[in-house]
């Protein structure tokens, strides 16, 4: 089920460097989210705030209603794509998705080939035993986004998912990813520097620009 995800103010620096600035950003439970902007603009800064690994300097993140820092017992499961794949790269690509799926999926949820199943959606399954340095750039993207799949997140954050890919496995993924999104309800947030994909795949699209999201849509922020 998805969570809904509200930041207010949020802001965020290393060092003397405002990344985030007076960010606010709401979705909806099951919404789906792009997020545009130039390179260097702070959008995997805020990807790793809703994920939990970058604290704010100010400024709220809540899930539910509920503060994040307030929901350790109900914390929604987070699946988080890297941009850069971040898969351990002594495992090989099955017990990547198994490592994140046993630390994150209680067990009454283990179905037997939950790992095989979405490496074979991913169109990687014959590359399951292999160590993520025998793949190329683009089948670790697909095993990072499996592995973001697989645990059936509330939340689930894609960094740049796509990129590098070519033409038509992108919009084979586009297709299944909204699929799966469907099915499973899951708030999500797709990064992308790619308007086509946004456009393709979001119910809202959001651009990233000075420190904080233009959604387009009139600032009702309601203060309270
Ligand atoms: N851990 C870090 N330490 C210092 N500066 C960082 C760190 N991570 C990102 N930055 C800087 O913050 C800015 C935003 O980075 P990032 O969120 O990765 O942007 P984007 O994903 O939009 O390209 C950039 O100027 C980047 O160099
Ligand atoms: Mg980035």
């Amino acid at each position: 089920m998805g969570a809904a995800i509200d930041i207010r103010h949020a802001s965020v620096r290393y060092g003397a460097e405002a990344v985030l600035k007076d960010c606010s950003l709401s979705l909806r439970a099951g919404e789906f989210f792009a997020l545009l902007g130039a390179s260097g603009c702070g959008k995997t800064t805020l990807l790793r705030v809703i994920a939990g690994l970058c604290p704010l300097d100010g400024g709220t993140l809540s899930f539910d209603g509920a503060p994040a820092e307030r929901t350790l017992q109900h914390r929604p499961r987070i699946g988080l794509a890297f941009q850069d794949q971040r898969l351990f790269p002594a495992l090989s690509v099955r017990d990547n998705l198994e490592v994140a799926i046993r630390g994150l999926v209680p067990e009454e949820e283990h179905s037997g080939r939950q790992a095989e199943a979405f490496l074979e959606k991913m169109g990687i399954l014959e590359l399951a035993d292999k160590k993520p340095g025998e793949l190329s750039g683009g089948q670790q993207k697909r095993a990072s986004l499996a592995r973001a799949l697989a645990v059936r997140p509330d939340i689930l954050l894609l960094d740049e998912p796509f990129s590098g890919l070519h033409h038509e496995l992108r919009r084979e993924l586009r297709r299944y990813l909204r699929e799966f999104q469907r099915e499973i309800g899951c708030t999500t947030v797709l990064v992308s520097h790619d308007r086509e994909d946004a456009e393709a795949i979001a119910d809202r699209i959001g651009l990233m620009r000075d420190g904080s999201v233009e959604t387009g849509e009139s600032d009702r922020t309601e203060e309270n």
